[in-house]
């Protein structure tokens, strides 16, 4: 998509009325009117707004003010000092409440007697992160220093995220489907010294070697003059694993002698919290950082009032997304603990052993608020409607989406085979940059309107603007940008000043640019259009073109590799690859040819992560460039997505004689 105006194809009439509130569980917003006047508030008076909030939090020490505004740079609740584990789980055993759920996880296997269920209290979670915590700082770990996270998804993830917070450690969580060339990046990029893995991960019945990635990792990093100095294991599959002595340690070892009392590290509200890499659309992926104070009273409060939490009201939350990416950082850890919901955590695939697997768990645990992506939607979708079917989903009060535009398709389904008609849809745009939701409606107050995300959440000044910043008529898409700053918004780039500038705040002056194109319909709604840059969301997820197109390129066979998004059923977004080879590996037949393109796919995923595969990939002597040699990746687009006839600006193309051949190449 180019920058300008933007054409939207879609028009949506349909319009849902909130429901009224479950039993029990009033909203916490319960009018259009009422979400109006407090965000007319929270605008006019930020600071007013988040320092009444963060009064529902614990700090050690008050702030002497909540915001400090130095465009780019934000701190919130300045002066202040707190802790987010204290806030999540301390708090709790204080009140007396130790002996109530947390978290509630479920392995991925699963007998004739069910699969194996943890039920985790916060006295568990406390006693448990400060074991480890006081583990860490035996093996030397101090405060500020990041400690990696590479591991599935088993209560200890989320033990270790609280761990590090708990003694003021930063944590950089690598999600476990990445390779071990994703590891190498980031703990050089964070200068870790300290990796908390697994032996390996359930995934639809199989083992994912996390131990064995790790170690690659180590011995790359060496050669790299990188030294790791302790991985953690824990044992969780039993597949066989090699140990490293004096650097490897066993998780249940360490921890079983480690001391229980570890008190929660008074932590200055601008102090590191953690550390997530995402893709961008040149370079590494970038090391975003999220600090303590104004990250927490965000997340607790977004909780609270999107998804309508009320402690002891017998809710049960669940986010089906990994703790490798924002949205378990957010929505299963941070935010939902301090909110006294317990939080599931569910270890395995959508379909295994059975399509049904998810409402299985919604049954089993009566799931209150179920948060998933719509490429999971689309997946049950097209398993079909006799899945949720056969499930007893009455417990749910309501339903969320996440990580891409839902299709108005995909959303009507979830509303009437999971939501039952009952349930109101909360659709939440933000981002890793951004921490917590931004843009999402409020089950009890906002009308919905499938596939749009409706308006802005308290203290978010969103706006559609053109390059010069300037706020477009309703209807006219554009870029889509933040104003003002908000508590959980990122505080940079690690290690990458300039680059911080550069992609979030040169483009449109003075604004935090998103990277999303969207419009706002004529009841001022906001409407996602997708990505403005070279990168492309699969499944929900951010990859960077340029990522994949490394990937090809240190295959030996590649000479040149362009990447672009094409439409794909499930994924929503599928990677295409057009690849140019080096003369002496041009397949001589078909049979070769598709060999090579299995050895090429497979080649991605060991560098990148089974996420980064191709769908697609098409050998071409040339790819269509511009006379400055710039890859023209909009004539690609129109390829890969089929469309009929090329209706785009060619003008600046060097050799027209490509497009024939690539459609040529097409046919074939
Ligand atoms: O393009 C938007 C899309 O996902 C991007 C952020 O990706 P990431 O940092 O990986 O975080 C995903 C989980 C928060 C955004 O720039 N996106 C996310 N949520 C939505 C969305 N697009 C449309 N609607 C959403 N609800």
């Amino acid at each position: 998509m180019s920058q300008g105006n933007i054409e939207s194809v879609l028009r949506e009439t349909r319009t849902f009325a909130p429901p009224s509130p479950p039993p029990g569980a009033p909203w916490h917003i319960s009018s259009i009117e009422e979400y109006r006047a407090k965000w007319k508030r929270s605008i006019e008076d930020p600071e007013g707004f988040w320092g009444e909030a963060a009064k529902g939090l614990h700090w050690f020490t008050p702030w002497s003010r909540v915001l400090e505004w130095n465009l780019p740079d934000a701190k919130w609740f300045v002066g202040g000092t707190t802790n987010i584990c204290f806030n999540a789980v301390d708090r709790q055993v204080e009140a007396g409440l130790g002996g109530q759920a947390a978290i509630i996880w479920e392995g991925e296997p699963s007998g004739p007697a069910g699969p194996e269920v943890r039920r985790l209290t916060y006295a568990d979670l406390q006693r448990e992160t400060a074991r480890l915590g006081s583990a860490l700082k035996g093996l030397g770990v101090k405060k500020g220093e990041v400690v990696t996270i590479y591991m599935g998804m088993v209560p200890e993830l989320a033990i270790a995220m609280l761990a590090c917070a708990r003694i003021g450690a930063v944590h950089s969580v690598i999600f476990g489907g990445f390779s071990s060339q994703a590891i190498v990046d980031r703990v050089l990029d964070a200068h870790s010294r300290v990796i908390i893995t697994c032996d390996g991960a359930w995934r639809r019945g199989k083992v994912v070697p996390l131990k064995e990635n790790v170690d690659a990792a180590c011995s790359a990093l060496k050669g790299q003059g990188h030294e790791v100095s302790a991985v953690v294991t824990l044992k969780r599959c039993g597949n066989a694993v090699t140990w490293t002595p004096g650097r490897d340690h066993d998780y249940a070892a360490l921890t079983r002698g480690a001391s229980e009392t570890c008190p929660c590290a008074p932590m200055d509200s601008e102090d590191m919290l953690f550390l997530l890499y995402t893709s961008g659309s040149t370079g590494k992926p970038k090391g975003i950082v999220h600090t303590t104070g104004g990250y927490m009273v965000h997340m607790w409060l977004t909780s609270k009032h999107v998804f309508n939490l009320h402690p002891g009201a017998g809710q049960v939350f669940w986010c089906t997304a990994d703790c490798g990416w924002v949205t378990g950082h957010s929505y299963i850890v941070y935010g939902i603990l301090p909110n006294r919901v317990p939080s599931v955590m569910y270890e395995g695939a959508p379909n295994f052993p059975a399509e049904d697997r998810f409402w299985e768990i919604i049954a089993r645990h009566k799931v209150t608020q179920f948060y998933t992506a719509p490429t999971a939607i689309r997946a049950f979708m097209k398993w079909g409607d006799q899945h949720p079917a056969r499930h007893d989903l009455s417990s749910l009060q309501v339903l969320g989406s996440v990580g891409e535009p839902i299709n108005p398709e995909a959303w009507m389904w979830y509303r009437r085979h999971i939501g039952r008609e009952r349930c109101p849809i909360v659709d939440t745009w933000w981002q890793t940059e951004t921490g917590g939701h931004m843009i999402t409606p409020l089950p009890g107050a906002t009308p919905t309107k499938p596939g749009s995300c409706t308006l802005p959440y308290f203290g978010v000044d969103a706006a559609i603007v053109d390059e010069t910043g300037r706020e477009l008529p309703h209807t006219t898409g554009g870029l889509l940008v933040i104003r003002k700053p908000w508590p959980s918004m990122l505080r940079g780039i690690h290690g990458d000043r300039q680059r911080y500038l550069d992609t979030y705040w040169s483009r449109v002056k003075g604004m935090y640019l998103a990277g999303d194109g969207a419009h706002r319909d004529k009841d001022g709604y906001f409407w996602i259009m997708g990505r403005i840059d070279d990168v492309i969301n699969v499944s929900g997820h951010r990859l960077g073109t340029m990522e994949v197109e490394s990937a090809l390129v240190s295959h030996p066979a590649v000479a040149e590799a362009a990447v672009v998004g094409m439409p794909h059923e499930i994924k929503g977004t599928g990677i295409a690859a057009f690849v140019t080879l080096r003369p002496a590996h041009n397949p001589h037949d078909r049979a070769a040819a598709e060999l090579l393109k299995k050895t090429l796919g497979e080649h991605v995923s060991r560098e990148i992560g089974a996420i980064a595969r191709p769908d697609m990939i098409r050998f071409t002597d040339v790819l269509p460039k511009t006379r400055s040699g710039k890859i023209m990746r909009r004539l690609l687009r129109a390829i890969a997505s089929g469309e009929e006839k090329i209706t785009q600006d060619t003008t600046t193309l060097e050799d027209f004689s490509i497009l024939a051949k690539l459609r040529e190449q097409d046919e074939a």
